[in-house]
């Protein structure tokens, strides 16, 4: 069942139902300022940190689903209703929502009242605009009342939620004409506050919760609102909120726009005040002055459409499949971008409130973002490695408003180094700026211990070097990439998390076969890096360490059929066929795969054989197999979860590319398309009441085969899943690979595949590449010409300018 359609055309997601089965949603803003918008107008707005700097209260985990947002309020006659359904849930005569790039407009009708709101964040703009048109689609003269409502949040998200005693009589506004402000603590340690604003005159206003609401009314129900008269409140603690009220007379087939705005500011110390206690509003006004009219805003919303196309622009592909052409050109592209923002911070899974930036997130979200806006690409990764420590270890997150490490979580997770070089080699291959390796880094965030980034990356080298096993494989420390693996934890106290709890790493054998393709993988690219800039003793001393490691897992880390996972504390092997549950995990087939170890023994085929026989299933490829169905105190949280969800034989969407990539390294392009499609959002909008979430963007986790439903999903938007399925499918299955020289292709597609057209921007230069598969090949290049000439190989050089046809003939 749908509850929806793809409009290409407009780059939109079109909800025509507003029940759907959990709200979908949307992200407004691209720097500094963001919101979370759902398909009822649910969410809310925060500046840079979702913990720290969070405009409006929002209820998380709430019943019904979904409360807290920006909402209308019609009241027409003795009916109340909501333009998107929520929080009125009247029943609408129509309802459309339509998610687009960093917009969102959603439209209700009732009773011959259209009521149309569009919401977005203008560019380089601390503020949400909500414009809202009225029409009277009927033959009669109209006369209605409008009721904004939002409720502030008091700045600090999760003291929000907790600290009542204190916050319960905190807070603190102002009322200038129509526009609401919001200055808690700013006459303190604050110099910040915010605004929320309409274009017109208003006839009243709420700004205290109670006043406005009811004490025990519901937000379908506010009692000002059953009255038809707001209270003109002031909040002096409590609960401050933000409601203007507009008496409306629409003459037949008239309309009306109301442009309202919710804005941030902060103010340097010696401008905070007007006068005593009245806060400086010049810099609120000049942002309301700046989008007062219809014009104003449609000009501003233009310039973010404009936005779009032009980073859209930068990779477009014309397959004869439409849900590959709208994934790829459109919305993996765009949740690229989103989680580039957000790591894994703000989501309706993720509560904005526990998780900064990941050091291991950040650096593979890169991977799908880089060719967008490179320089922002390069600013993460300076701020990525500044937490790194000295000896190559990192604090695991940082906090995006301060950039520092996350004491609480703290470091040790073994994998996390490796992923540096490969955010910097993505980086330098997109962008052919090597002199991001000269810039002099910090380490954990002291500038007195700056080395180079190119030091950075020796030491994050170094680091699984210098913290070898007695197989000669990594340690693997807190956790590899699979945060539930927790092989030195032995937690029996239910009270702490797996993720923070005293790690038994001394005496330890735990580990790591993931972490020793990982090595072989992005060790091979340091090497390669280290010699593309003369440094050939570190590639020679680089690449011996590689061919060890290559050689200890041949020796010590192949199970006979498979990849084995780890070893755990006690040197007993994890992910064997000695094992009588996870025997066999999917990390490490796709790693060493990817890394081609044991290729030329047919390793990495039987490996990916046994992916096929034993992981895979309807809905993509579960984690692991047999499903874990009792706790095991030497593996941790992975046995915690029922079987078939998350890491315990869920599909992690996010390890599944890694497959895909594999195959491709094998030839094998049906098998990497087929695993391509099973999990990718756009071919799954028919199940949509089975998968649950968005039908245009990836989830972290499908259940698996083991679960009490396949294919329902969870946690949407902010997963590596998005950049890891846009970089296997644009760079291995299409085959356009950035790297040093120009555009490596070498696509590795399904055999009954044509060809295919992207359009690439690269390094100042086109390039229309035209993929021809005439022969019915899945991999291999016949020949490859630009602009009508034969080239050798098949790197298409950097040409720095002027637009350029390739043609590539597959055989
Ligand atoms: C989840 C992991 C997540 C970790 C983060 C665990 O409970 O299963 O997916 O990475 O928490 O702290
Ligand atoms: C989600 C985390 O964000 C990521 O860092 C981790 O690798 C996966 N879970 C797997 O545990």
């Amino acid at each position: 069942m749908k509850y929806g359609h793809f409009d290409d055309e407009r780059r939109e997601y079109v909800i025509t139902n507003p029940q759907t089965p959990w709200p979908w949603i949307n992200y407004l803003g691209n720097e500094d300022f963001f919101g979370l918008v759902s398909n009822s107008a649910g969410g809310y707005a925060f500046y840079k940190d979702a913990k720290f700097r969070r405009l409006n209260r929002y209820r998380y985990n709430n019943v019904p689903m979904d409360n807290g947002g920006r909402y209308f309020y019609i009241k027409d006659e003795d009916t109340i209703w909501s333009p998107g359904w929520k929080p009125c849930k009247t029943e609408l005569d129509k309802y459309e929502c339509r998610h687009g790039m960093s917009y969102t407009q959603i439209a209700g009708a009732k009773n011959g009242i259209e009521a149309e709101t569009l919401f977005f964040i203008p560019l380089k703009t601390w503020a949400e605009i909500h414009k809202v048109r009225l029409s009277n689609t009927t033959s009669e003269v109209k006369k209605i009342k409008l009721f904004s409502f939002m409720e502030w949040c008091l700045w600090n998200a999760e003291d929000d939620q907790n600290n009542l005693q204190r916050n319960l009589s905190t807070g603190e506004v102002e009322v200038k004409g129509s526009t609401i402000y919001h200055k808690t603590e700013y006459k303190e340690r604050r110099n910040h506050y915010a605004f929320y604003n309409v274009n017109a005159p208003i006839d009243g206003y709420d700004t205290d919760r109670e006043s406005f609401l009811g004490l025990y009314n519901e937000f379908s129900a506010p009692q000002a609102v059953l009255d038809g008269k707001p209270t003109n409140s002031e909040a002096h603690g409590w609960s401050p909120i933000a409601s203007h009220y507009i008496e409306v007379e629409l003459q037949p087939g008239e309309s009306k726009d109301y442009i309202f705005t919710l804005g941030y500011i902060e103010n340097p110390e010696e401008e905070k005040w007007e006068s005593k206690n009245v806060i400086n509003k010049k810099p609120a006004e000049a942002i309301m002055e700046r989008f007062n009219t219809v014009e104003k805003v449609e000009a501003a919303l233009a310039d973010l459409r404009s936005y779009w196309d032009n980073l859209l622009g930068k990779f477009m592909l014309d397959s004869n499949d439409d849900k590959l052409n709208r994934m790829v050109n459109i919305w993996n592209q765009y949740q690229c971008m989103v989680t580039f923002n957000m790591s894994r911070s703000a989501s309706f899974f993720e509560v904005g409130i526990g998780r900064g930036m990941g050091f291991r997130d950040s650096n593979q979200d890169l991977i799908g973002f880089v060719h967008q806006v490179p320089e922002r690409a390069r600013e993460r990764i300076i701020d990525i490695a500044s937490t790194q420590f000295p000896d190559g270890g990192c604090y695991h997150q940082y906090q995006p408003l301060t950039k520092r490490g996350n004491d609480a979580i703290g470091g040790g997770f073994n994998d996390d180094p490796m992923w540096l070089i490969l955010g910097v080699v993505s980086y330098i291959k997109e962008s052919g700026d090597f002199s991001i390796l000269d810039e002099m880094v910090p380490f954990d965030n002291d500038m007195s211990l700056a080395k180079s980034l190119y030091d950075h990356l020796t030491i994050s080298f170094n680091h699984v070097v210098n913290n070898l096993g007695p197989n000669g494989l990594p340690l693997i420390g807190r956790a590899d990439w699979n945060d539930c693996l927790n092989l030195n934890c032995f937690s029996t106290n239910p009270n702490e998390s797996f993720q923070t709890t005293e790690n038994n790493t001394e005496g330890s054998k735990a580990e790591s076969v993931m972490i020793a393709g990982l090595f072989v993988v992005y060790g091979q690219e340091y090497v390669k890096l280290s010699r593309r800039i003369g440094n050939d003793a570190e590639a020679d001393r680089a690449q011996a360490e590689v061919d060890k490691m290559v050689a200890a897992v041949k020796a010590r880390g192949w199970d006979g059929e498979w990849f084995l996972r780890a070893y755990d504390f006690y040197g007993n092997k994890v992910g064997s066929d000695e094992n009588e549950e996870g025997k066999i995990f999917i990390e490490s087939q796709g790693w060493c795969t990817m890394a081609g170890i044991g290729k030329e023994e047919g390793m990495c085929e039987k490996s990916l054989n046994s992916v096929k026989e034993r992981l895979d299933s309807d809905y993509g490829i579960v984690l692991n197999n047999p499903a874990f169905t009792k706790y095991v105190i030497e593996y941790g949280e992975i046995s915690t979860y029922p079987a078939g969800y998350k890491e315990n034989a869920g599909i992690f969407c996010h390890n599944n590319p890694w497959i895909m990539i594999g195959e491709t390294e094998i030839g094998r392009g049906e098998e990497a398309w087929e695993y391509y499609k099973k999990i990718c959002p756009a071919y799954l909008e028919d199940i949509s009441e089975l998968h649950k979430t968005e039908p245009y963007v990836y989830a972290q986790m499908i259940a698996g085969k083991d679960a009490y439903k396949p294919g329902e999903a969870k946690n949407s938007w902010l997963t590596g899943t998005a950049s890891w399925n846009f970089y296997a499918v644009t760079q291995y299955i299409l085959g356009i690979q950035p790297d040093y020289d120009g555009l490596k292709i070498e696509p590795c597609i399904p055999a009954d595949w044509k060809g295919f057209t992207v359009k690439r921007q690269f390094r100042g230069a086109e390039y229309t590449i035209k993929v021809i598969n005439e022969a019915g090949v899945n991999k291999g290049i016949a020949s490859l010409t630009v602009d009508g000439k034969e080239i050798d190989g098949n790197v298409v050089p950097i040409f720095e300018s002027g637009t350029y046809e390739i043609v590539v003939t597959m055989g």
